[in-house]
């Protein structure tokens, strides 16, 4: 089981076969020692327990390390949504758990073993060598023998929660649990404020203790300890709050970075159905306000409790000087409070149209610079300004009201704040006079200077509810984007299986949400693998949502898809993702090199494999001629490069991995015919060995195919070769000798045609 002897080469050679695991490792390129490929392939065999297969492409390997440390190994895990944990261990724990999952042990040598089982009489463990094929036979250790390869390092892994889509919700409690992440930067944020309100406390109190004294008796040396104690508590202050400011900073940046890390994340694993309803700008500005709710926690919510702290400190010493007048304090505070909550509801009314407008605001200007070709080709400036003039104006109007709005609380306020202030300090050189000296001149000092500490914290308490509201609604409108059934289930969960690209539709019915009419109307047929199939309809038959469906952008359909026999709903998303080649009608580029939009962050893939999809896609030659070859820079939108160029760069993007299937949805409808002549010539070179689904409205690019569907609205209308449709489909005939006129047999003309039809794309 821990076999260093084996050399890596050997020792992957060796389990190839036995171990599909191992083959795996092989097959990602993931030149491993053999203690590597033992914790891989051990975190994989017990991932499969759980039903999870894992996804090599998620594992993060740092290059410094001889062995994937167990944070790597829970990452990796925790990305395919499994719960995993590092936990010390020893023998006699591993003895007595009764739990018959599989625990990964992390052996001293970087290697990994398999607890299968355990004999609780006899004090044997079984275990598995994660590289072996499943027929190997488990290994019976005994306490001493464990622990000549074995410190303790043990990695366990569950489930992460029964059933499908358990997602947590992005709500405060998610955020709490961020936040409580930092209880200890909390602590000692807590620990330096409490210290820093009695520090300035002491000087006041000591001018409270003795002013009176230095006056009276004109004590100098009194007045200058005074002096000395005053400054030393100053610097003492400074150097504390510098250092509570520093943690907040910190507090502060960590979880900025969880929560966009959080953000991100589930950003990305929103469908693509999402991205197409709603508008960019509007979903960016939304997800920003996750800025709000970041700075209340660091901000206001901290300066809260640090008023709290403050407030439990200096409310008994007020109550110990007057009471009475302590009282009066309170009162005005609640008063404050009461005030505020009035005006709640209104407010959080108004936020909630300011963050509408706000988002609209938003996409009127990421919606222009997104189309600003289209804006300036089109000379829409004048109307693009009036929208967002409008939308403008609408937003300062809001602003105006919400912030008149707020004002009332503030400006109420304002008398029983400042009586807490000063108020209170009158009312007591009131009562001072008017009954017989209940109140001392230093009482009176005292409050004077602690009364605006008071006043500060209890007004900010008061205020909080608003702040708490706004923080609810910011996390409203993001949860509102991130809330959403997202994909991360069906990504990280499901089969795996090796495809070889024969595709079965069975009376699949879809419909796309809100429209009235389904889009895919009883569909069935079956390619085998291998088959380049062709599809031709006019516009909206429904020929790109066989594609969608086929990659399973769209889930929500009846009937089956299967896909060598799996149906699609149980094979993993992201898995199938990548087995799929796409190539649209208009791809995007990133900004960056040829090669590497090619190779497109793929791990395991070299220049080699980006010159070989080039050569394949009919884009060498091109690429070859440009001033820096395959490291040309392309910039963003690929003005650089021409269409035909593009195409062919998405071409070879597509067959880098040699996906066992490949659409095309109208990828050569938008190239002159010299371009589209260039990739329609490579075509059945490309289709080798895989199977291709081509959309076309140019019959001419779909006559190598081995078999053409005609679609018409959503539904088959007919499945065969060129010639037989041209035979037998009035539909395809008359597409074909409309595209072909020279062709056209006499009499043939648009009269004849079927009603419905015009040339589509
Ligand atoms: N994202 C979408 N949301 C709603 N309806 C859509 C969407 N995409 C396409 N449709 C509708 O579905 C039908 C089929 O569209 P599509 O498959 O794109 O046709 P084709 O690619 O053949 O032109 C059309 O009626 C179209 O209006
Ligand atoms: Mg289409």
């Amino acid at each position: 089981m821990n076999d260093t002897a084996r050399t890596p080469g050997a020792g992957a050679g060796s389990h190839g076969a036995a171990n599909p695991d191992v083959a795996a490792l092989d097959d990602a390129a993931i030149n491993a020692t053999p203690q590597t490929q033992a914790r891989l392939a051990a975190v994989m065999n017990v991932a499969r327990y759980h039903g999870v297969e894992m996804d090599l492409e998620s594992l993060r390997l740092r290059p410094d390390e001889p062995a994937p440390s167990p944070p790597v190994l829970i990452e990796w895990l925790r990305e395919a949504g499994l719960w995993a944990r590092g936990v010390p261990m020893n023998f006699r724990q591993l003895i007595k758990i009764d739990d018959p999952a599989p625990i990964i042990l992390l052996l001293d040598d970087g290697g990994a073993a398999i607890v299968v089982g355990r004999n609780k009489e006899k004090q044997l463990l079984f275990l598995r060598d994660p590289r072996g094929g499943p027929s190997d036979p488990v290994i019976a250790v005994d306490e001493l023998r464990l622990k000549q390869v074995w410190s303790g390092g043990a990695l366990l892994v569950r489930a992460s929660r029964a059933g499908g889509g358990d997602e947590v919700v992005f709500n405060i409690g998610l955020i709490a649990k961020l936040v409580w992440g930092d209880r200890r930067i909390l602590r000692d944020i807590a620990i330096s404020s409490i210290t820093l309100t009695i520090l300035s406390l002491v000087p006041i109190l000591i001018v409270m203790r003795t002013i009176g004294t230095v006056l009276q008796f004109h004590s100098k040396d009194t007045l200058n300890l005074i002096i000395v104690l005053l400054i030393i508590a100053v610097i003492f202050e400074m150097i504390l709050s510098w250092g509570r400011k520093m943690m907040e900073v910190i507090l502060a940046a960590k979880l900025d970075a969880r929560l966009n890390l959080l953000i991100f994340d589930r950003l990305l694993s929103l469908p693509i159905e999402y991205f197409e309803r709603n508008q960019a700008g509007e979903t960016t500005y939304k997800i920003n306000q996750i800025r709000e709710v970041r700075q209340f926690l660091t901000g206001k919510l901290m300066n809260t409790f640090i008023d709290l702290f403050m407030l439990s400190i200096l409310l008994p010493v007020l109550f110990y000087i007057n009471a009475t007048l302590a009282w009066t304090v309170v009162i005005a505070a609640a008063l404050m409070a009461a005030i505020i909550t009035m005006f709640l509801r209104p407010l959080a009314h108004k936020t909630g149209e300011v963050i509408q407008a706000e988002s609209q605001k938003g996409s009127v200007l990421v919606e222009t610079v997104y189309g600003i070709k289209t804006v300036k080709a089109l000379a829409l400036e004048p109307t693009r300004s009036a929208d967002w003039d409008r939308r403008v104006a609408e937003t300062a109007q809001l602003q105006i009201e919400i912030n008149r709005l707020a004002n009332w609380p503030a400006t109420l306020s304002m008398p029983l704040q400042r009586y807490c202030m000063y108020g209170a300090l009158t009312l007591g050189a009131y009562i001072a006079v008017h009954s017989n000296n209940a109140i001392d001149a230093s009482a009176l000092t005292g409050f004077m200077l602690l009364g605006g500490r008071v006043a500060g914290p209890l007004v900010s308490l008061a205020g909080i509810i608003e702040d708490v509201q706004k923080a609810q609604t910011s996390i409203g409108v993001v949860g509102s984007v991130l809330n959403r059934p997202n994909e991360k289930y069906a990504l990280t969960h499901g089969l795996r299986p090796r495809f070889e690209g024969e595709i079965e539709f069975d009376d699949v019915v879809f419909k796309y949400e809100g429209a009235k009419t389904p889009a895919l109307d009883k569909l069935s047929f079956r390619i085998p693998a291998g088959t380049m199939l062709g599809l031709v309809g006019r516009s909206g038959s429904g020929k790109s949502t066989v594609t969608r469906l086929l990659q399973g952008i769209n889930r929500d359909y009846s009937g089956a898809i299967k896909i060598d026999g799996n149906d699609m709903r149980e094979i993993n998303l992201r898995h199938l993702r990548k087995n799929f080649g796409m190539v649209l009608q208009d791809n995007f580029l990133f900004r960056g090199s040829i090669r590497d939009n090619i190779i497109a962050g793929r791990p395991g893939l070299s220049f080699e494999d980006a010159v070989r999809a080039a050569r394949l896609a009919g884009a060498e030659e091109f690429i070859e001629r440009m001033p820096n070859g395959y490291d040309t820079f392309i910039q963003e939108g690929s003005p650089n490069l021409s269409g035909g160029q593009k195409q062919r760069l998405a071409i070879a993007r597509a067959l880098i991995s040699d996906p066992k299937i490949l659409i095309m949805d109208e990828a050569t409808s938008a190239l002159d015919p010299e371009s589209e002549a260039l990739v329609n010539a490579n075509i059945t070179r490309i289709a080798k060995g895989r199977t291709m689904v081509i959309v076309s409205h140019r019959l001419s690019s779909l006559l190598d195919c081995d078999l053409i569907m005609v679609l018409d609205r959503g539904r088959m209308v007919d499945l065969g070769t060129h010639h037989e449709l041209v035979e037998r489909c009035a539909i395809y005939r008359h597409l074909w000798f409309q595209q072909n006129r020279h062709l056209a047999p006499e009499g043939l003309d648009d009269a004849e045609a079927p009603p419905a039809l015009t040339q589509g794309r």
